[in-house]
């Protein structure tokens, strides 16, 4: 990411019908445990990300390449399955002895919270066009599922219902070049708060003009100086929801003319538009007889339903957090309490 920085916005899904969505049980998706409180993690143009801050992110490391090999990010959005960019693989070779690190924000230091996992599988999106940047998406399924804690956790993807051009608390994260110009990618996670872009204004005359897709997003400021750059591809774009604390995957960082460019923002791919795309090549979704889905709407159409929550459980794999942890830290909590407080039962708030 350079640093100028820019915003992005991010939406989980609801669910359709009952063997074809990608739903997560209540509070599985878009959670970030290890997260300052609001107020004090603010972003302000490109800043270092805490441990833990954007849990669903993954490095995508070739071995060949210099330094740490990392090419592109991506983002979990199943135990076993990460969603990124088509033009990460475009000259791609060997992939299964590419690498995807899990729970990373130091590159160079690996901690014990970091997964890495092999490639069993590449899906790139079969009308991906490298020339037009179209369709910039693919999935990766990791050879073991990762396991889910402080410091990894699923992004939600949203479907066509969640109104994502309302959402305003947008970020971007990537260990992308800072370097508007030239660098290879940063050692330590990068993150920047950017605001999504009406895709009139992104694809007018002095903006894009006509470059952007229909599903596309552009996040970032007018005048430049906060942006995803190169190594950020494949990385997400979150934003959160309205009404509670989770995010939301709304995008795919995907390209952009120079990085931090004023009327140059970056260009994202809208994950709520290849939504039913990835529930088929995940096999949540039967491809033939998929029934048509609603498309996204348009801002100002009032939606007649309630909005999308990452609720109920589907068939969609959960990556919960793990509870025994949870329950176990809670015993020595009161274990402790109960010493300080000469065996009597704490107080409860
Ligand atoms: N295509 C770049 C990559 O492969 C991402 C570029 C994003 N550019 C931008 N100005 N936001 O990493």
């Amino acid at each position: 990411m350079t640093v100028d920085a820019a915003m992005v916005t991010f939406s989980c899904k609801r669910q359709l019908s009952v063997p074809c969505t990608l739903t997560y049980p209540r509070g599985t998706c878009g959670l970030r445990p290890m997260a300052a409180q609001p107020g004090t993690s603010r972003v302000v143009g490109g800043t270092d990300a805490q441990a833990g801050a954007w849990p669903w992110i993954v490095s995508i490391q070739d071995p060949w390449r210099a330094g740490t090999g990392h090419i592109c990010g991506g983002s979990l959005i199943s135990p076993r399955w990460v969603l990124t960019a088509a033009h990460c693989f475009v000259k791609a070779r060997h992939v299964n002895a590419w690498r995807v690190v899990i729970g990373a924000t130091h590159l160079t230091q690996l901690g014990p919270d970091t997964q890495v996992r092999n490639i069993k599988r590449l899906v790139v999106h079969e009308d991906y066009s490298s020339v037009w940047e179209r369709n910039d998406i693919a999935l990766l399924e990791l050879d073991q599922p990762v396991q889910c804690g402080y410091h990894v956790q699923l992004a939600c993807v949203p479907d066509a219902s969640l109104r994502v051009s309302e959402l305003t608390n947008c970020y971007v994260s990537g260990w992308g070049s800072t370097m508007a110009r030239a660098g290879g990618p940063t050692d330590v996670l990068q993150e920047a708060k950017v605001p999504l872009i009406n895709v009139h204004l992104c694809n007018s005359s002095r903006w894009y003009a006509g470059a952007v897709h229909p599903h596309n997003l552009c996040a970032g400021y007018p005048w430049g100086g906060i942006d995803t750059c190169q190594g950020d591809s494949g990385g997400p774009l979150v934003c959160q929801d309205n009404n509670a604390e989770y995010f939301w995957l709304v995008g795919v960082t995907s390209w952009g003319r120079g990085c931090a460019r004023a009327k140059r923002p970056g260009v994202y791919t809208s994950t709520q538009h290849f939504y039913d795309w990835i529930l088929v090549q995940m096999g949540l979704l039967p491809a033939a007889t998929a029934p048509p889905r609603p498309r996204p709407v348009a801002t100002s159409t009032p939606l007649q339903r309630p909005p999308p929550t990452p609720a109920q459980a589907g068939s969609f794999t959960a990556c919960p957090f793990p509870r025994q942890k949870l329950v176990e830290f809670f015993k020595l909590l009161q274990e402790l309490l109960q010493v300080l407080w000469g065996k009597k039962a704490p107080a409860t708030a």
